[in-house]
């Protein structure tokens, strides 16, 4: 890929960016090779192994926000969890995406742990408290404004950035509950396969994870956030 800078010189400046652009995507590609090869190094047949089978103990649901990557936030190799992200990590049952993930890591995988992490600072649930959003976003999040709307007297009163760290914290726990109601995890429980949905959120001024102290293992524990 030597050659690449020293063709930019000498094509016009469309193509440049091109050029540009195809040595980004080109970085990695190499990146990649490096990241097997260290891999390989460190741990001989971790390749080999993970073809087998992947027996991940947890499922991650969380935000497709750049800034809060499953695997490395919880310092987790590949094979060691089963991710779905989404904006502002909503769980909707008619979201045939979610919910056959959701299903595949219960009854397939047979997960142990279902973690829903939201994140501060998280963009769409700003937008659905601002109501700035429009097109399929718009309508991605308006379960989210709803709830904002539901929790109008709480969240008045505080300043913006603090009403809309609380809405980030709201929304975990409202999308806690909406999995809990999902088939996959109802027929779990009762066929008394253990499953433990749990409530975070992250914050990316520090890297670190809360836990919501919320821990479903039962039909009966949703009463304890309000099944509402
Ligand atoms: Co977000």
């Amino acid at each position: 890929m030597l050659i690449l800078p020293w063709l930019c010189r000498f094509i016009t400046t469309t193509d440049k960016v091109r050029c540009c652009m195809a040595d980004e995507i080109q970085e990695l590609l190499e990146r990649n090779k490096s990241w097997a090869e260290k891999m390989e190094r460190e741990d001989p047949g971790f390749f080999a192994r993970l073809t087998k089978q992947q027996k991940p103990r947890f499922l991650w649901i969380g935000c497709s926000d750049s800034r809060v990557p499953a695997n490395q936030i919880t310092g987790l190799m590949p094979g060691e969890v089963f991710v779905h992200r989404n904006v502002a990590n909503v769980v909707l049952q008619t979201d045939l995406n979610c919910m056959s993930v959701v299903e595949f890591a219960i009854k397939q995988i047979k997960v142990r742990h279902v973690i829903i992490c939201g994140h501060y600072g998280c963009a769409g649930v700003a937008a659905a408290l601002e109501g700035s959003t429009e097109g399929v976003v718009d309508h991605w999040l308006s379960g989210i404004r709803s709830l904002s709307s539901q929790h109008q007297a709480e969240l008045e009163p505080l300043a913006p950035e603090a009403a809309q760290s609380r809405l980030c914290e709201l929304n975990v726990i409202d999308q806690v509950r909406s999995l809990c109601r999902t088939g996959a995890i109802n027929d779990a429980w009762r066929g008394g396969q253990q499953v433990d949905v749990h409530g975070w959120i992250y914050g990316l001024q520090d890297g670190l994870i809360r836990d919501l102290g919320i821990r479903i293992t039962c039909p009966e524990d949703l009463e304890r956030i309000g099944n509402a």
